[in-house]
């Protein structure tokens, strides 16, 4: 295995950083990596907001579904889909132009996202942990009031990084599907997709009544939850002022 393909497979999510700051030269490293990520017609779609002010960290930790760690977290970037750069330089120079839709909005979530995760890449090779948290795509209303984020600028993925403790390095990392499981060669195979029993089997090691078990308290947890009805809720909110 290749150094890069290691880095890959080492990676996992951190969520307990050392009480250490991330130097201002390995900040811009792993910047500079972010934004090196591809993007659709190098438009760079995205924004990263680089939240400093431990106020606004600690106010993120709640709205983001109660998560204090993002309070303490030394580093929190939150990566933007962002057509207004665009859609500005578009007006000022053109009579005619469309107002955004929601296929540049699809295309801007990706350039975030894919930013986002050269992000974590680059981090992981300088010893840095992170974890998303997805949970910044709900509020709608209130981050984009606390990021003050102008129309088509919206919220598509948060990082908090920093330092992992030495419990979370020796933590493992969570099980994987198979390869042949989650790739269907020409076309989807829905003989492959009922396979989905089985792969829980091999993944969380249980079966019969300890995976139904597991299954359902799962589905609670992330599905029939209040945060999942929060998400939809305030994504519902964003397209709709995107469309505006
Ligand atoms: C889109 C997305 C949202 C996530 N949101 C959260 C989150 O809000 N809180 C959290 O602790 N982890 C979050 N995670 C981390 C996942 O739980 C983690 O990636 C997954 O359990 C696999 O573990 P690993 O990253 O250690 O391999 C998120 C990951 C992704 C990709």
């Amino acid at each position: 295995m290749n150094e890069a393909l290691r880095q890959l497979h080492d990676r996992k999510s951190v969520r307990v950083y050392e009480d250490r700051p991330v130097p201002e030269d390995v900040k811009k490293a792993i910047l500079e990596a972010a934004i090196q990520a591809p993007s659709a017609g190098n438009m760079a779609l995205y924004t990263i907001l680089d939240i400093t002010d431990p106020e606004k960290k600690a106010k993120l930790s709640v709205s983001c579904d109660h998560q204090p760690f993002i309070a303490t977290a030394p580093m929190v970037l939150i990566f933007c889909a962002d057509y207004r750069r665009w859609y500005d330089v578009f007006c000022a120079n053109l009579d005619t132009v469309r107002k955004p839709d929601l296929g540049d909005l699809f295309l801007a979530e990706a350039d975030a996202i894919i930013a986002a995760q050269n992000a974590v890449v680059a981090a992981h090779s300088l010893g840095l942990g992170s974890c998303y948290i997805g949970d910044i795509t709900e509020n709608f209303e209130y981050h984009r009031e606390l990021l003050g984020l102008p129309q088509y600028v919206v919220p598509a993925a948060m990082l908090c990084m920093g330092y992992p403790t030495k419990q979370q390095l020796s933590r493992p990392k969570p099980p994987r599907h198979a390869v042949s499981d989650l790739v269907h060669e020409n076309g989807y195979d829905l003989e492959k997709a009922a396979r989905m029993p089985r792969m829980l089997e091999t993944q969380q090691g249980k079966t019969g009544e300890e995976l139904q078990d597991y299954i359902r308290r799962f589905c609670q947890r992330k599905w029939n939850s209040a945060f999942s009805e929060e998400m939809s809720r305030s994504c519902r909110a964003m397209v709709e002022a995107w469309l505006k």
